[in-house]
């Protein structure tokens, strides 16, 4: 049985570096504000961060939305890009279609996703059928990672 303790959505601008971030430190904040843990706090918000500026810079924008439940705490990213046409590719460290102008300003390592995986105990990537990306990420509540 599952129930949610908080839902909460936030919006996430496309080439947006001068908010990049806010939504992951919303999270973040809202998670120390329920008392959990620094440790999985900072997983999820690393998670967050990494999705957050994926869709800055490759999803076209998006949302992403906090649900806290009694058995995990899950972001779902989602947008409106391009979609990433090889998943397998896009998971491997050091992969990444960014162009001079994101590596200049410090992006771009192709660590994002990777990154994502470590922290999560659960990663699902899809690409709607009409464009666009849904990042399913789960971090369970009682188990150590
Ligand atoms: N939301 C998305 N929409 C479209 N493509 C994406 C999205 N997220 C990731 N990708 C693709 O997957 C690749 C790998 O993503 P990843 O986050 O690992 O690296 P990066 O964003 O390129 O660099 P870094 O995260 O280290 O700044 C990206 O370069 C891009 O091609
Ligand atoms: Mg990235």
């Amino acid at each position: 049985m599952s129930a949610t303790l908080c839902k909460k959505e936030f919006y996430v601008q496309k080439f947006d570096f001068q908010h990049a971030g806010k939504a992951a430190s919303d999270v973040r904040k809202l998670l120390m504000d329920y008392g959990y843990e620094q440790q999985l706090v900072r997983r999820v918000a690393i998670a967050a961060y990494e999705a957050e500026m994926n869709m800055v810079i490759h999803g076209q924008g998006g949302t992403l939305a906090l649900e806290i439940d009694f058995e995990y705490i899950q972001l779902v990213a989602e947008d409106n890009g391009p979609g990433i046409p090889n998943l397998q590719l896009a998971m491997q460290e050091g992969y990444s279609t960014a162009g001079d102008e994101i590596r200049e300003i410090g992006f771009g390592a192709g660590m994002g996703l990777p990154n994502i995986n470590r922290c999560v105990d659960f990663l699902g990537i899809q690409n709607k059928p009409q464009g666009g990306t849904i990042v399913t990420m789960q971090v369970s509540l009682g188990a150590e990672k």
